[in-house]
């Protein structure tokens, strides 16, 4: 599984989405209670940027219809939502964050 380097760590700011293009696949990468986490930019339910939705307690909701979906499982919690998102193992290594988007976590 090919890590690249997504973004320095020192880069992300607690519950603020970044969104980075990794081999052509978006990505949101969020810093949550600790934790870095990547997911799928894309909300399964219409062609959303989650990126631009709020974060809280390591849920991402989307801005449109207000699904939240799960950052370490990628599940939404509710409708309109129905099918999760893809979400990214992360390797942290000095200051970069590095993500694997050939295989979903
Ligand atoms: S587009 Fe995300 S919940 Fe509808």
């Amino acid at each position: 599984m090919a890590f690249v380097r997504a973004c320095g760590l020192s880069e992300l700011e607690d519950d603020t989405p970044r969104r980075v293009e990794l081999d052509g696949t978006p990505v949101a990468v969020v810093r949550s209670e600790g934790e870095v986490f990547a997911i799928n930019d894309i909300c399964s339910h219409a062609n959303v940027s989650l990126s631009e939705g709020e974060v809280e307690d390591c849920s991402i909701e989307c801005w449109l219809h207000g699904s939240s979906f799960d950052l370490r499982t990628g599940k939404p919690s509710g409708l309109p939502a129905t099918r999760p998102v893809p979400v990214y193992p992360v390797k942290i290594e000095g200051d970069d964050v590095l993500v694997s988007v050939t295989q979903e976590s």
